[in-house]
C-alpha cells in the first residue's frame, strides 16, 4: 500500500488512517470466522490432499502471518502467544525457520479448535492495540505490513472455501459448504451465445502502478506489444464443454498437449473436476436422477447448470478444448487489456481464467523485502497464470492487475476459461 511520507501525515490524517485500519482489519478478521460458520470442529481438521489445508490450518496461519510480519517487527518486546505456533503454521518461508510438512497438516487434531481461535484473539487484540498507538514515523511501515497481511488472508479465505469443498467432494454424504447468505451467490451472467470482442492491439501498458494494493508480482507497469486480437465476452459455459467431451475430446490426442495427454491418462479424466456421473453413485438426494451428469460444489451435489461457465479445468483440459473450438487462450496481457473493454461479461465473478501465460517475472522485478520476498517470486517457474476472480474471491479483493497463478494440472481451484483468437 502506498502511504504518504512520514512528514506529511499530520495528527488529523493519522487518526483517519487509523480508523480506516482498524475497522478493514476487523472486517477482515471477522470474514475468516463468517466463512467456518457452518463447519463443524471435525470438518475444520481435516486435510483431503497434500495440495488442501485444513480450515484450522488455515485459521492458524493467517494469524502466525501477522504475528511474525506485523507486531515481532513492531511491537517491541512483543511475547508470541505460543511458541509452537512458529513450527505448526508457517506455510513455506524458508527465512522464517523450520515447519511441519504440508501434506501432515490434517494431523492436527492438536492445538484443539479453541486454542487456534485464542490465538487468533490475542493477536487480534494486539494488532489492535499496536493500530491504535502507533504514531506518524511508523504508521507508514505499519500499514503497509498490515495491507500485505490482509491481502494475504483474504487469499487464504478462498482457500478455505476450495479446500473444504474437495474434502467434502471426497465425503460419500456430499455435504454442503453452506456459506452465510450472500456469499458466493452471484448472478451466473452468462445467457446467450458468446460474442467475439475486437482488440485492435499495439503497444499497452500492463500491470500496477499507482495507488491502492497491488502484489509485487504486478510491478512494474510496463509496456507490452500485442497483435489485434478478439476475446470472447464471456466464459466457456458447461453446455459447451459437453460438446467437446461429446464429440470424444478426452479421446484424441490431436487437441491436447503432450503433457496434458499424459495428465489425462495418469489421472483418469474424462470431465472436469467435480463431475460425476450419477449412476456411479452410492448416496445420492432422491430428487437427483440416476444417470447423467451431476456437479458438486459449495452448494452440494446437484444437477449439471448447463447455463453455468465450466469451472475445476486444468489448464490442459481449457487448452485442448480451445484447440478443438478453433481458438485459443488469451495471454495474460491480451487478458487484462481486454478486461476494460465495453461488453466484457463475468472478468472477475465467477471463475479464475487460464492464461497461455507461464508465470513470469515482469521486466524490472523487484519482491518485497524481508522475509516477505519470499512471497510471489520464488514460485516463478512451471505454474501458468490465472486471471479475474471467482465466486470465492472475496469482493474487493482481485483486481485487473492482478495475477494468480497454479501449476497446470490443478483442478480444485474455482478454474475456468475465456477464448480468445488472432484478429
Ligand atoms: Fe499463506
Amino acid at each position: 500500500m502506498k502511504t504518504p511520507a512520514t512528514d506529511t501525515i499530520s495528527s488529523f490524517s493519522l487518526a483517519a488512517m487509523i480508523r480506516s485500519a482498524r475497522r478493514n482489519y476487523a472486517e477482515v478478521r471477522t470474514h475468516s470466522l463468517a466463512l467456518t460458520r457452518s463447519l463443524t470442529s471435525e470438518d475444520q481438521s481435516v486435510q483431503s490432499m497434500p495440495d488442501a489445508s485444513p480450515t484450522k490450518w488455515h485459521l492458524g496461519h493467517t494469524t502466525w502471518f501477522f504475528e511474525t510480519l506485523l507486531l515481532a517487527p513492531h511491537v517491541p518486546g512483543y511475547a508470541p502467544f505460543d511458541a509452537r505456533m512458529a513450527y505448526l503454521f508457517n506455510s513455506y518461508y524458508e527465512s522464517l525457520g523450520p515447519r511441519l510438512a504440508r501434506p501432515e497438516r490434517g494431523m492436527l487434531t492438536r492445538p484443539a479448535l479453541e486454542h487456534v481461535l485464542a490465538y487468533r484473539q490475542h493477536v487480534d487484540a494486539a494488532v489492535d492495540n499496536l493500530l491504535s498507538t502507533m504514531d506518524a514515523a511508523v504508521a507508514p511501515t505499519v500499514l503497509d505490513a498490515l495491507a500485505l497481511g490482509l491481502h494475504h488472508e483474504q487469499q487464504h479465505q478462498e482457500l478455505l472455501v476450495t479446500d473444504i469443498v474437495h474434502a467434502f467432494s471426497r465425503n460419500p454424504l456430499f455435504p454442503a459448504f453452506a456459506p452465510p447468505s450472500g456469499l458466493l451467490e452471484i448472478p451466473r451472467n452468462s445467457s446467450g451465445g458468446a460474442e467475439w470482442l475486437s482488440h485492435p492491439g499495439g503497444i499497452v501498458d500492463v500491470g500496477h502502478d499507482g495507488p491502492g494494493f497491488a502484489f509485487d508480482n504486478e510491478r512494474p507497469r510496463h509496456p507490452t506489444l500485442l497483435r489485434p486480437f478478439a476475446i470472447a465476452d464471456r466464459l466457456v459455459t458447461n453446455r459447451e464443454y459437453l460438446a467437446f467431451i461429446d464429440d470424444d475430446g478426452y479421446r484424441r490426442s490431436d487437441f491436447w498437449l503432450s503433457d496434458g495427454w499424459a495428465a489425462i491418462h495418469a489421472n483418469g479424466w474424462e470431465a472436469p473436476g467435480y463431475w460425476m456421473r450419477a449412476e456411479t453413485l452410492a448416496l445420492r438426494p432422491s430428487e437427483l436422477p440416476d444417470e447423467g451428469w451431476l456437479s458438486f460444489g459449495h452448494d452440494g451435489l446437484h444437477a449439471l447448470d448447463f447455463d453455468d461457465a465450466v469451472t475445476h479445468l486444468s489448464f490442459y483440459e481449457a487448452a485442448a478444448y480451445a484447440q478443438w473450438a478453433g481458438a485459443r487462450l488469451p495471454t495474460e496481457f491480451e487478458w487484462e487489456a481486454a478486461s476494460t473493454l465495453p461488453g466484457m461479461r463475468q472478468v472477475a465473478d465467477r471463475a479464475w481464467q487460464w492464461t497461455r501465460s507461464s508465470y513470469d517475472p515482469y521486466p524490472g522485478f523487484r519482491p518485497l523485502a524481508g522475509a516477505a520476498s519470499e512471497y510471489n517470486g520464488k514460485f516463478m517457474v512451471g505454474q501458468l497464470v490465472l486471471r479475474g476472480g471467482s465466486i470465492a474471491t472475496p469482493p474487493g479483493h482481485a483486481r485487473n492487475s492482478y495475477r494468480n497463478f497454479f501449476p497446470p494440472a490443478t483442478r480444485w481451484q474455482i478454474t475456468g476459461m475465456r477464448l480468445a483468437r488472432d484478429a
